[in-house]
Protein backbone atom coordinates (compact mmCIF):
# COMPACT_ATOMS: atom_id res chain seq x y z
CA UNK A 1 0.00 0.00 0.00
CA UNK A 2 1.86 3.07 -1.12
CA UNK A 3 0.10 5.96 1.40
CA UNK A 4 0.67 3.53 4.52
CA UNK A 5 4.24 4.74 5.92
CA UNK A 6 4.56 8.15 6.85
CA UNK A 7 7.16 9.22 9.41
CA UNK A 8 5.64 11.77 11.75
CA UNK A 9 9.36 13.34 11.23
CA UNK A 10 8.00 14.10 7.55
CA UNK A 11 5.36 16.35 9.10
CA UNK A 12 8.11 17.95 10.95
CA UNK A 13 10.47 18.82 8.11
CA UNK A 14 7.44 20.68 6.35
CA UNK A 15 5.92 22.27 9.23
CA UNK A 16 6.96 25.23 9.87
CA UNK A 17 9.96 28.10 10.99
CA UNK A 18 11.20 30.73 12.87
CA UNK A 19 13.27 31.76 14.92
CA UNK A 20 13.79 32.82 18.97
CA UNK A 21 13.25 31.15 21.67
CA UNK A 22 14.07 32.02 25.51
CA UNK A 23 12.12 32.81 28.77
CA UNK A 24 12.19 31.53 32.13
CA UNK A 25 11.96 28.23 33.90
CA UNK A 26 8.04 26.86 33.57
CA UNK A 27 6.29 27.96 36.89
CA UNK A 28 4.50 25.31 39.05
CA UNK A 29 5.51 23.39 42.28
CA UNK A 30 4.03 19.90 40.98
CA UNK A 31 6.78 17.96 43.38
CA UNK A 32 5.32 14.44 43.75
CA UNK A 33 2.90 13.53 46.46
CA UNK A 34 3.66 11.18 49.34
CA UNK A 35 0.43 10.01 49.98
CA UNK A 36 -0.17 7.49 52.59
CA UNK A 37 -1.86 5.15 49.54
CA UNK A 38 1.64 5.51 48.03
CA UNK A 39 3.27 4.37 50.99
CA UNK A 40 0.79 2.04 51.96
CA UNK A 41 1.85 0.77 48.55
CA UNK A 42 5.48 0.80 49.37
CA UNK A 43 5.78 3.48 46.89
CA UNK A 44 8.37 5.92 47.10
CA UNK A 45 7.01 9.28 47.14
CA UNK A 46 9.29 10.76 44.49
CA UNK A 47 8.11 7.98 41.73
CA UNK A 48 4.29 9.15 42.13
CA UNK A 49 2.63 11.28 39.97
CA UNK A 50 1.23 14.61 41.80
CA UNK A 51 -2.16 14.03 43.50
CA UNK A 52 -5.65 14.34 41.41
CA UNK A 53 -3.55 13.55 38.59
CA UNK A 54 -5.60 12.53 35.78
CA UNK A 55 -5.94 9.34 34.09
CA UNK A 56 -7.63 8.39 30.72
CA UNK A 57 -8.20 7.09 27.56
CA UNK A 58 -8.51 8.65 24.71
CA UNK A 59 -10.78 7.35 21.18
CA UNK A 60 -11.90 9.11 18.05
CA UNK A 61 -15.54 8.97 16.57
CA UNK A 62 -14.82 7.66 13.46
CA UNK A 63 -12.29 4.93 14.61
CA UNK A 64 -14.59 3.32 17.31
CA UNK A 65 -18.34 4.23 15.97
CA UNK A 66 -19.59 2.98 13.29
CA UNK A 67 -23.47 3.23 12.93
CA UNK A 68 -22.19 5.30 9.67
CA UNK A 69 -26.00 5.84 8.67
CA UNK A 70 -27.68 5.78 11.51
CA UNK A 71 -29.91 8.51 13.50
CA UNK A 72 -29.94 10.91 10.15
CA UNK A 73 -25.53 11.00 10.58
CA UNK A 74 -24.32 11.60 6.46
CA UNK A 75 -20.74 10.39 5.15
CA UNK A 76 -17.97 12.48 6.23
CA UNK A 77 -14.76 12.87 4.06
CA UNK A 78 -13.54 10.02 5.50
CA UNK A 79 -16.36 7.52 4.63
CA UNK A 80 -15.61 8.96 0.92
CA UNK A 81 -12.33 8.43 1.37
CA UNK A 82 -11.69 5.19 2.91
CA UNK A 83 -14.09 3.73 0.12
CA UNK A 84 -12.37 4.67 -2.41
CA UNK A 85 -10.04 2.22 -3.59
CA UNK A 86 -6.41 2.48 -2.76
CA UNK A 87 -6.66 4.23 -0.11
CA UNK A 88 -6.68 2.06 2.84
CA UNK A 89 -4.08 -0.50 3.14
CA UNK A 90 -6.45 -3.65 4.03
CA UNK A 91 -8.95 -2.30 1.81
CA UNK A 92 -11.28 -2.01 5.00
CA UNK A 93 -13.49 1.32 6.37
CA UNK A 94 -14.82 2.36 9.63
CA UNK A 95 -18.51 1.51 8.44
CA UNK A 96 -18.48 -0.31 11.57
CA UNK A 97 -15.18 0.05 13.47
CA UNK A 98 -16.01 -1.38 17.09
CA UNK A 99 -19.46 -0.51 17.18
CA UNK A 100 -18.79 1.77 20.19
CA UNK A 101 -22.34 3.48 19.28
CA UNK A 102 -24.28 0.24 20.19
CA UNK A 103 -21.85 -0.79 22.60
CA UNK A 104 -20.57 2.22 24.67
CA UNK A 105 -22.17 0.88 28.09
CA UNK A 106 -19.96 -1.87 27.71
CA UNK A 107 -16.89 0.59 26.81
CA UNK A 108 -17.50 2.89 29.99
CA UNK A 109 -17.44 -0.41 31.73
CA UNK A 110 -13.65 -0.92 30.68
CA UNK A 111 -12.52 2.32 31.58
CA UNK A 112 -14.37 1.68 34.93
CA UNK A 113 -12.39 -1.36 35.27
CA UNK A 114 -9.21 0.43 34.64
CA UNK A 115 -9.59 3.05 36.80
CA UNK A 116 -9.69 6.11 34.62
CA UNK A 117 -11.06 9.06 35.65
CA UNK A 118 -11.57 10.65 32.09
CA UNK A 119 -12.33 9.80 28.70
CA UNK A 120 -11.25 11.90 25.56
CA UNK A 121 -13.70 10.86 22.54
CA UNK A 122 -14.62 12.97 19.47
CA UNK A 123 -18.32 14.43 17.99
CA UNK A 124 -19.02 13.43 14.69
CA UNK A 125 -19.85 16.98 12.90
CA UNK A 126 -21.73 15.47 10.45
CA UNK A 127 -24.14 13.39 13.06
CA UNK A 128 -24.78 16.64 14.34
CA UNK A 129 -24.92 18.71 11.36
CA UNK A 130 -25.42 16.35 8.38
CA UNK A 131 -25.41 19.24 5.61
CA UNK A 132 -22.47 20.38 7.73
CA UNK A 133 -24.34 23.92 8.42
CA UNK A 134 -27.69 24.68 8.40
CA UNK A 135 -30.47 22.66 10.28
CA UNK A 136 -28.97 20.26 13.48
CA UNK A 137 -30.15 16.79 13.90
CA UNK A 138 -30.74 16.38 17.06
CA UNK A 139 -31.04 12.56 16.88
CA UNK A 140 -26.88 13.16 16.35
CA UNK A 141 -26.19 15.13 20.13
CA UNK A 142 -28.61 12.75 21.54
CA UNK A 143 -25.96 10.00 21.06
CA UNK A 144 -22.91 12.19 23.11
CA UNK A 145 -25.82 12.86 26.09
CA UNK A 146 -26.32 9.26 26.07
CA UNK A 147 -22.32 8.69 26.31
CA UNK A 148 -21.74 11.39 28.69
CA UNK A 149 -24.52 10.98 30.84
CA UNK A 150 -23.03 7.11 31.32
CA UNK A 151 -19.86 8.02 31.26
CA UNK A 152 -20.96 11.00 34.68
CA UNK A 153 -22.71 8.09 36.25
CA UNK A 154 -19.48 6.45 36.56
CA UNK A 155 -17.25 9.15 37.66
CA UNK A 156 -15.69 9.92 34.56
CA UNK A 157 -15.14 13.24 33.69
CA UNK A 158 -15.83 13.51 29.73
CA UNK A 159 -13.06 15.49 27.66
CA UNK A 160 -14.83 16.54 24.13
CA UNK A 161 -13.15 16.74 20.94
CA UNK A 162 -14.88 19.01 18.19
CA UNK A 163 -13.23 18.22 14.97
CA UNK A 164 -10.71 14.46 14.86
CA UNK A 165 -11.32 14.79 11.05
CA UNK A 166 -14.41 13.95 10.04
CA UNK A 167 -15.07 16.55 7.55
CA UNK A 168 -18.93 16.30 6.60
CA UNK A 169 -18.37 15.22 2.90
CA UNK A 170 -21.18 18.00 2.19
CA UNK A 171 -18.62 20.94 3.41
CA UNK A 172 -16.18 18.82 0.85
CA UNK A 173 -18.42 19.16 -2.02
CA UNK A 174 -19.92 22.74 -1.29
CA UNK A 175 -16.84 24.80 -0.96
CA UNK A 176 -13.61 23.10 -1.19
CA UNK A 177 -13.58 22.02 2.77
CA UNK A 178 -10.79 23.30 4.64
CA UNK A 179 -9.49 25.13 1.29
CA UNK A 180 -11.72 27.46 2.04
CA UNK A 181 -12.32 29.93 4.59
CA UNK A 182 -16.38 28.70 4.89
CA UNK A 183 -15.15 25.94 6.57
CA UNK A 184 -13.81 27.92 9.70
CA UNK A 185 -16.99 29.69 9.83
CA UNK A 186 -19.00 26.67 9.41
CA UNK A 187 -16.59 24.96 12.23
CA UNK A 188 -17.62 27.69 14.56
CA UNK A 189 -21.23 27.83 13.97
CA UNK A 190 -20.92 23.93 15.24
CA UNK A 191 -18.70 24.45 18.16
CA UNK A 192 -20.68 27.01 19.13
CA UNK A 193 -24.16 24.55 18.95
CA UNK A 194 -22.19 22.38 20.86
CA UNK A 195 -21.44 24.03 23.21
CA UNK A 196 -24.68 25.51 23.65
CA UNK A 197 -26.20 21.94 24.05
CA UNK A 198 -23.51 19.73 25.51
CA UNK A 199 -22.01 22.64 27.57
CA UNK A 200 -24.56 21.87 30.67
CA UNK A 201 -22.57 18.02 30.31
CA UNK A 202 -19.37 18.89 29.37
CA UNK A 203 -16.46 21.58 30.87
CA UNK A 204 -13.25 20.74 28.58
CA UNK A 205 -13.35 20.56 25.02
CA UNK A 206 -10.94 20.11 22.52
CA UNK A 207 -11.13 22.42 19.43
CA UNK A 208 -8.88 20.63 16.65
CA UNK A 209 -6.91 17.25 16.90
CA UNK A 210 -3.69 17.38 15.42
CA UNK A 211 -4.17 20.29 12.71
CA UNK A 212 -0.64 19.11 11.66
CA UNK A 213 -1.91 15.58 10.20
CA UNK A 214 -4.92 16.40 8.70
CA UNK A 215 -3.18 19.65 7.08
CA UNK A 216 -0.24 17.35 5.94
CA UNK A 217 -1.22 13.78 5.09
CA UNK A 218 -4.65 14.75 4.01
CA UNK A 219 -4.00 17.90 2.20
CA UNK A 220 -0.27 17.47 1.45
CA UNK A 221 0.16 14.02 1.12
CA UNK A 222 -2.77 12.68 -0.15
CA UNK A 223 -2.69 9.99 2.69
CA UNK A 224 -5.37 11.04 4.47
CA UNK A 225 -9.09 12.09 4.04
CA UNK A 226 -9.47 14.24 1.53
CA UNK A 227 -6.62 12.61 0.01
CA UNK A 228 -5.34 16.18 -1.92
CA UNK A 229 -2.52 17.03 -2.98
CA UNK A 230 -1.85 20.66 -2.97
CA UNK A 231 0.69 22.48 -4.06
CA UNK A 232 2.80 24.59 -1.08
CA UNK A 233 0.77 27.89 -1.78
CA UNK A 234 -2.47 26.00 -1.50
CA UNK A 235 -1.18 23.49 1.66
CA UNK A 236 -0.03 26.77 3.31
CA UNK A 237 -3.65 28.60 2.84
CA UNK A 238 -5.33 25.39 4.46
CA UNK A 239 -2.68 25.25 7.36
CA UNK A 240 -3.68 28.86 7.74
CA UNK A 241 -7.98 27.73 7.68
CA UNK A 242 -7.29 24.84 10.26
CA UNK A 243 -5.81 27.31 12.75
CA UNK A 244 -8.42 29.88 12.09
CA UNK A 245 -10.85 27.45 12.68
CA UNK A 246 -9.09 26.28 15.80
CA UNK A 247 -9.49 30.31 16.60
CA UNK A 248 -12.86 30.60 15.64
CA UNK A 249 -14.15 27.68 17.49
CA UNK A 250 -11.96 28.93 20.77
CA UNK A 251 -14.22 32.18 20.36
CA UNK A 252 -17.83 29.97 20.23
CA UNK A 253 -17.25 28.38 22.70
CA UNK A 254 -16.63 31.20 25.86
CA UNK A 255 -19.45 32.87 23.84
CA UNK A 256 -21.82 30.19 24.04
CA UNK A 257 -20.46 27.53 26.87
CA UNK A 258 -21.20 27.73 30.42
CA UNK A 259 -18.88 29.84 33.00
CA UNK A 260 -16.25 27.96 33.82
CA UNK A 261 -15.82 25.45 30.44
CA UNK A 262 -12.24 24.85 29.87
CA UNK A 263 -11.27 24.83 26.00
CA UNK A 264 -7.84 24.53 24.16
CA UNK A 265 -6.50 22.16 21.07
CA UNK A 266 -4.85 19.20 20.83
CA UNK A 267 -2.07 19.44 18.81
CA UNK A 268 0.86 16.83 17.53
CA UNK A 269 3.67 19.20 18.39
CA UNK A 270 6.93 18.93 16.32
CA UNK A 271 9.20 16.91 19.22
CA UNK A 272 12.57 18.10 19.26
CA UNK A 273 14.70 16.32 22.06
CA UNK A 274 17.78 17.70 23.01
CA UNK A 275 20.72 14.99 21.82
CA UNK A 276 22.56 15.22 25.04
CA UNK A 277 20.53 17.07 27.50
CA UNK A 278 23.79 19.79 27.91
CA UNK A 279 22.25 23.63 28.35
CA UNK A 280 23.53 24.47 25.14
CA UNK A 281 21.46 21.83 23.58
CA UNK A 282 18.15 22.03 25.59
CA UNK A 283 18.27 25.98 24.35
CA UNK A 284 18.52 24.36 20.77
CA UNK A 285 15.93 21.96 21.14
CA UNK A 286 13.34 24.80 22.46
CA UNK A 287 14.48 27.20 19.58
CA UNK A 288 13.71 24.38 17.54
CA UNK A 289 10.39 23.83 18.49
CA UNK A 290 9.31 27.39 18.35
CA UNK A 291 10.90 27.04 14.87
CA UNK A 292 9.50 23.55 13.65
CA UNK A 293 5.54 24.10 15.01
CA UNK A 294 5.29 27.98 13.59
CA UNK A 295 2.45 27.37 11.23
CA UNK A 296 0.28 25.59 14.20
CA UNK A 297 1.24 26.04 18.12
CA UNK A 298 3.36 28.78 17.60
CA UNK A 299 1.12 31.30 15.54
CA UNK A 300 -1.70 29.87 18.15
CA UNK A 301 0.44 30.96 21.45
CA UNK A 302 1.91 34.06 19.72
CA UNK A 303 -0.31 35.56 17.31
CA UNK A 304 1.85 35.78 14.31
CA UNK A 305 4.05 34.06 12.00
CA UNK A 306 7.27 33.94 13.07
CA UNK A 307 9.29 35.70 10.35
CA UNK A 308 11.46 32.97 8.86
CA UNK A 309 8.01 31.20 8.36
CA UNK A 310 7.06 34.16 6.27
CA UNK A 311 10.21 34.06 4.78
CA UNK A 312 10.91 30.31 3.71
CA UNK A 313 7.20 30.10 2.66
CA UNK A 314 7.91 33.31 0.24
CA UNK A 315 5.23 34.12 -2.87
CA UNK A 316 3.41 30.91 -1.15
CA UNK A 317 2.77 32.39 2.15
CA UNK A 318 -0.66 32.71 3.24
CA UNK A 319 -2.92 35.42 2.81
CA UNK A 320 -4.16 36.26 6.62
CA UNK A 321 -5.27 39.55 8.06
CA UNK A 322 -4.28 41.04 11.33
CA UNK A 323 -7.62 40.05 12.61
CA UNK A 324 -7.00 36.24 11.43
CA UNK A 325 -3.71 36.65 13.53
CA UNK A 326 -5.74 37.98 17.23
CA UNK A 327 -8.69 35.05 16.82
CA UNK A 328 -6.08 32.26 15.59
CA UNK A 329 -4.48 33.31 19.45
CA UNK A 330 -7.37 33.55 21.14
CA UNK A 331 -6.66 32.56 24.78
CA UNK A 332 -6.93 28.93 25.63
CA UNK A 333 -7.28 27.38 29.10
CA UNK A 334 -4.88 24.62 28.92
CA UNK A 335 -2.49 22.89 25.67
CA UNK A 336 -3.17 19.40 24.79
CA UNK A 337 -0.34 17.49 22.73
CA UNK A 338 -0.18 13.99 21.45
CA UNK A 339 3.20 12.48 22.10
CA UNK A 340 3.95 9.17 19.96
CA UNK A 341 7.68 9.50 19.15
CA UNK A 342 10.85 11.91 19.25
CA UNK A 343 10.71 14.07 15.83
CA UNK A 344 14.14 15.30 15.80
CA UNK A 345 17.12 15.02 18.16
CA UNK A 346 18.98 18.21 18.32
CA UNK A 347 22.24 19.73 18.36
CA UNK A 348 23.11 23.44 19.26
CA UNK A 349 24.93 24.86 16.56
CA UNK A 350 26.84 28.09 15.24
CA UNK A 351 24.62 28.79 12.00
CA UNK A 352 21.43 31.23 11.51
CA UNK A 353 19.08 28.89 12.79
CA UNK A 354 21.19 28.23 16.22
CA UNK A 355 20.46 24.35 15.58
CA UNK A 356 20.95 21.07 13.88
CA UNK A 357 18.92 18.22 13.64
CA UNK A 358 20.78 14.70 14.07
CA UNK A 359 19.73 11.99 11.02
CA UNK A 360 18.27 9.29 12.29
CA UNK A 361 20.47 5.90 12.03
CA UNK A 362 19.20 3.16 10.35
CA UNK A 363 19.82 1.37 13.73
CA UNK A 364 17.28 3.26 15.52
CA UNK A 365 14.30 0.75 16.51
CA UNK A 366 10.45 1.24 15.88
CA UNK A 367 7.82 -0.46 17.18
CA UNK A 368 4.96 -2.27 15.40
CA UNK A 369 4.19 0.84 12.73
CA UNK A 370 7.67 2.51 11.27
CA UNK A 371 7.14 5.57 11.93
CA UNK A 372 6.67 5.08 15.54
CA UNK A 373 10.25 5.26 17.15
CA UNK A 374 10.33 4.64 20.53
CA UNK A 375 11.56 7.66 22.66
CA UNK A 376 10.24 7.84 25.79
CA UNK A 377 12.20 11.13 26.81
CA UNK A 378 9.68 13.04 24.08
CA UNK A 379 7.18 12.99 26.51
CA UNK A 380 9.46 15.11 28.96
CA UNK A 381 10.64 17.32 26.74
CA UNK A 382 7.39 18.46 24.93
CA UNK A 383 5.53 19.86 27.45
CA UNK A 384 8.51 21.16 29.24
CA UNK A 385 9.31 22.99 26.00
CA UNK A 386 5.96 24.47 25.73
CA UNK A 387 5.76 25.31 29.20
CA UNK A 388 9.01 27.34 29.09
CA UNK A 389 8.83 28.83 25.13
CA UNK A 390 4.79 30.04 26.63
CA UNK A 391 4.67 30.27 29.90
CA UNK A 392 1.70 27.21 29.70
CA UNK A 393 0.33 26.70 33.06
CA UNK A 394 -2.48 23.92 32.06
CA UNK A 395 -0.91 20.97 30.15
CA UNK A 396 -3.09 17.73 28.90
CA UNK A 397 -1.25 14.54 27.21
CA UNK A 398 -3.93 14.07 25.08
CA UNK A 399 -2.70 11.35 23.64
CA UNK A 400 0.26 8.79 24.04
CA UNK A 401 0.52 4.85 23.43
CA UNK A 402 2.23 2.39 20.59
CA UNK A 403 0.37 -0.64 18.28
CA UNK A 404 2.29 -3.95 18.60
CA UNK A 405 1.75 -7.18 17.14
CA UNK A 406 -0.75 -8.40 19.51
CA UNK A 407 -1.29 -11.59 18.67
CA UNK A 408 -3.47 -13.90 21.65
CA UNK A 409 -1.38 -16.93 23.39
CA UNK A 410 -2.53 -20.14 23.52
CA UNK A 411 -4.36 -19.34 26.64
CA UNK A 412 -5.79 -16.34 24.53
CA UNK A 413 -4.19 -13.81 25.96
CA UNK A 414 -2.36 -11.06 24.58
CA UNK A 415 1.01 -10.76 26.53
CA UNK A 416 1.99 -7.28 24.63
CA UNK A 417 4.87 -6.74 27.00
CA UNK A 418 6.45 -4.46 24.16
CA UNK A 419 3.30 -2.17 24.97
CA UNK A 420 4.38 -2.36 28.19
CA UNK A 421 7.66 -1.05 27.92
CA UNK A 422 6.94 1.48 25.74
CA UNK A 423 4.11 2.94 28.72
CA UNK A 424 6.37 1.98 31.01
CA UNK A 425 9.46 3.88 29.82
CA UNK A 426 7.32 7.08 28.43
CA UNK A 427 4.95 7.24 31.82
CA UNK A 428 8.67 7.21 33.78
CA UNK A 429 9.83 10.07 31.45
CA UNK A 430 6.16 11.99 32.28
CA UNK A 431 6.70 11.31 35.88
CA UNK A 432 10.01 12.91 35.77
CA UNK A 433 8.28 16.43 33.94
CA UNK A 434 5.93 16.52 36.99
CA UNK A 435 8.44 15.96 40.02
CA UNK A 436 10.25 19.01 38.56
CA UNK A 437 6.72 21.06 38.01
CA UNK A 438 6.11 21.03 34.42
CA UNK A 439 2.68 20.88 34.53
CA UNK A 440 0.94 18.58 33.12
CA UNK A 441 -2.37 18.00 34.83
CA UNK A 442 -3.18 14.57 33.05
CA UNK A 443 -2.59 11.96 30.53
CA UNK A 444 -5.00 9.75 28.04
CA UNK A 445 -3.76 6.48 27.15
CA UNK A 446 -4.01 6.12 23.29
CA UNK A 447 -6.62 3.98 23.02
CA UNK A 448 -8.83 2.33 25.13
CA UNK A 449 -9.18 -0.42 22.38
CA UNK A 450 -8.14 -1.59 18.84
CA UNK A 451 -9.63 0.31 16.25
CA UNK A 452 -9.88 1.84 12.77
CA UNK A 453 -6.42 3.31 12.20
CA UNK A 454 -6.71 5.28 9.46
CA UNK A 455 -4.77 4.52 5.77
CA UNK A 456 -3.74 1.28 8.11
CA UNK A 457 -7.28 -0.28 8.38
CA UNK A 458 -7.25 -2.80 11.47
CA UNK A 459 -3.98 -3.73 10.59
CA UNK A 460 -2.36 -1.30 13.20
CA UNK A 461 -3.55 -1.73 17.09
CA UNK A 462 -3.63 0.59 19.39
CA UNK A 463 -5.73 -0.72 22.15
CA UNK A 464 -5.39 -2.29 26.03
CA UNK A 465 -8.67 -3.83 24.88
CA UNK A 466 -7.89 -6.44 22.09
CA UNK A 467 -10.81 -6.26 19.43
CA UNK A 468 -12.15 -9.18 17.52
CA UNK A 469 -13.42 -7.45 14.75
CA UNK A 470 -15.46 -10.03 13.54
CA UNK A 471 -17.37 -10.66 17.01
CA UNK A 472 -16.99 -7.11 18.26
CA UNK A 473 -15.58 -8.86 21.66
CA UNK A 474 -13.37 -6.66 24.01
CA UNK A 475 -10.29 -9.10 25.72
CA UNK A 476 -7.96 -7.04 28.26
CA UNK A 477 -4.49 -7.38 26.89
CA UNK A 478 -1.79 -7.57 29.36
CA UNK A 479 -1.52 -3.99 28.89
CA UNK A 480 -4.75 -3.06 30.45
CA UNK A 481 -3.15 -4.78 33.78
CA UNK A 482 -0.43 -2.87 33.83
CA UNK A 483 -2.57 0.88 33.45
CA UNK A 484 -5.06 -0.84 36.10
CA UNK A 485 -2.13 -0.91 38.39
CA UNK A 486 -0.24 2.49 37.20
CA UNK A 487 -3.19 4.04 38.09
CA UNK A 488 -3.71 2.03 41.29
CA UNK A 489 -0.14 3.10 42.52
CA UNK A 490 -0.34 6.55 40.99
CA UNK A 491 2.88 5.77 40.01
CA UNK A 492 4.70 3.51 37.61
CA UNK A 493 3.79 -0.14 37.67
C1 LIG B 1 -4.31 10.32 16.00
C2 LIG B 1 -5.08 9.05 16.24
C3 LIG B 1 -4.29 7.87 15.71
C4 LIG B 1 -3.00 7.79 16.49
C5 LIG B 1 -2.10 6.63 16.10
C6 LIG B 1 -2.85 10.21 16.22
O1 LIG B 1 -2.24 10.80 15.14
O2 LIG B 1 -4.87 11.40 16.66
O3 LIG B 1 -6.32 9.17 15.64
O4 LIG B 1 -5.00 6.68 15.77
O5 LIG B 1 -2.25 8.98 16.29
O6 LIG B 1 -1.65 6.74 14.81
Amino acid sequence: MSFKRFSRRQFGRIAGWSTLAMSMLPAGSGLAQSGADNRARNQPASSAFPSGFLWGTATSAYQVEGAVNEDGRSPSIWDRFAHTPGTIADRSNGDTATNHYHLYKEDIRLMKELGTKAYRFSIAWPRVFPDGTGSPNPKGLDFYKRLIDELSANGIEPFATLYHWDLPQALQDRFGGWTSRDTPKAFADYAAYVAQHLGDRVKYFFTINECSRLVHLGHGLGADAPGLKLPQSGLNQVRHHVALGHGLAVQAIRAHGRIGTKVGPAENAVSCIPAIETPANIRAAEMATRELNAGYLTVMMEGKYTDAYLAKAGNDAPKFTPEDLRIISSPIDFLGVNVYTPDHYVIAADNERGFTLAPFPDSFPHMKASWLRPGPEAIYWVPRHIAKLWNVKSIYITENGTSASDQPAADGTVYDVDRIMYLRNYLTQLQRATAEGVPVLGYFLWTLMDNFEWSDGYEQRFGIYHVDFETKRRTPKLSAAFYRETIARNAVA
